[in-house]
């Protein structure tokens, strides 16, 4: 065998290690079943103050019709003001806070969000959001976190981020893939595209 072809046996072998690296970490698949919160991966996404967990997810696990996340937000953190074709229902574990809600949600009277109403919460409390509503969660306490489980419609979600609730509707970013899909989803297209 000539020396350049061991060598690309060589690379070869490299690229479907770290090839295969990659997939385990981004398409947890199968057996097992059942899975431990606890050793699943921690990871901000870039937003301080964040702990999100995929419990079961479309880029993870396969997941096709609902996305189930667990969140703990430090003292303070809020998430960005938005919006999102689907369906969204939390469940509060621990601490509390609040939502803001705007109701005038689809954009039927107004081009911009305006004044949200206003939510308190606790642990044991639940609430969901509609189809496009725009909306911010926010742990107002100042001295505990707040952990909640987050079930979302039609994965894997696609996010309008707005600056503000005067920002009209059509200025909202588009976020996809969402902050904890974007590395796997990447991998994904460029799969494809092999
Ligand atoms: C989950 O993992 C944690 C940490 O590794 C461990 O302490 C706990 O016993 C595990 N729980 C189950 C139900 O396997
Ligand atoms: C939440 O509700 C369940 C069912 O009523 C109850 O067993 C549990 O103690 C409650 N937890 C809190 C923190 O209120």
């Amino acid at each position: 065998m000539k020396l350049s072809s061991i060598f690309s046996l060589i690379s070869l072998f490299f690229l479907a290690a770290v090839t295969e690296g990659e997939a385990s970490r981004c398409s947890i698949t199968g057996i097992p079943l059942v899975r431990n919160i606890s050793e699943q991966r921690q990871d901000s996404h870039g937003i301080r103050g964040l702990s999100h967990i995929m419990v079961a997810g479309a880029a993870l696990h396969g997941m096709k019709e609902v996305e189930v996340w667990l969140h703990t937000y430090a003292p303070g953190t809020r998430t960005p003001i938005h919006r999102h074709p689907c369906e969204e229902a939390f469940v509060v574990l621990k601490g509390s806070g609040t939502a803001y809600i705007a109701s005038d949600q689809a954009h039927s009277r107004h081009s911009y969000p305006g004044t949200p109403q206003e939510f308190r919460f606790s642990a044991n409390s639940t609430f969901g959001i509609p189809v496009d509503a725009v909306h911010q969660v926010w742990n107002s306490n100042e001295h505990e976190d707040l952990q909640v489980i987050v079930v979302v419609s039609r994965p894997p979600m696609k996010l309008f981020i707005y600056d503000d609730w005067s920002m009209p509707h059509t200025a909202a970013k588009l976020m996809f893939p969402a902050f904890w899909d974007e590395e796997c989803l990447k991998e994904e297209s460029i799969k494809e595209e092999l």
